[in-house]
């Protein structure tokens, strides 16, 4: 009988709940996260509409939360003289990003709001890595 089919991981323990067969073995939380990827959208905003954005964001459908593949979300308010504001995202992998970005989920994320229809942005970029390392605090439940 193999480690999966005891219900065990690859070291033995027993499967938890974050836990998930892939390929041949198993892959606990902690590592699945290592094979993911971040896709950052950095969106420079002027001082004085930085209110502007964190209210559009306040406001968000939050449909993304529910995507195949969709692992976090942060809004970073920038905290030193720069005016760029990043959109982290984390996904399992890129065909889970891009089956987002193709979406009518997307394009309902990105309507314009009723009131103040002025882009808040005058530049954006995405920055995409993979996920070479990461550790959370060991009190911490990995997220
Ligand atoms: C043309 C570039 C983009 C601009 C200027 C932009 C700006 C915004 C703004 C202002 C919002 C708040 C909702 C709204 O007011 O429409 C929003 C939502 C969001 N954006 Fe973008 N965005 C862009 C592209 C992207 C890309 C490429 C990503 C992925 C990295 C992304 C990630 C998100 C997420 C996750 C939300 C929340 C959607 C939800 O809650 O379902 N955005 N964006």
């Amino acid at each position: 009988m193999s480690a999966a089919e005891a219900g065990l991981r690859n070291d033995g323990r027993a499967l938890g709940r974050g836990d998930r067969p892939i390929g041949f073995g198993l892959v606990p939380e902690e590592d699945r996260a290592k094979m993911s990827v971040v896709k950052i959208n950095a969106i420079d905003v002027p001082a004085a509409r930085g209110e502007e954005i964190a209210k559009r964001f306040a406001a968000r459908i939050g449909e993304v939360d529910n995507q195949d593949g969709f692992e976090e979300f942060q809004l970073l308010r920038p905290q030193d003289e720069r005016d760029t504001w990043l959109v982290y995202t984390r996904w399992r992998d890129d065909d889970a990003f891009n089956a987002w970005v193709t979406s009518s989920a997307f394009v309902r994320g990105h309507a314009q709001p009723e009131g103040d229809t002025r882009p808040v942005g005058t530049h954006s970029e995405l920055w995409e890595f993979s996920v070479e390392q990461r550790n959370v605090a060991s009190n911490s439940h990995p997220s």
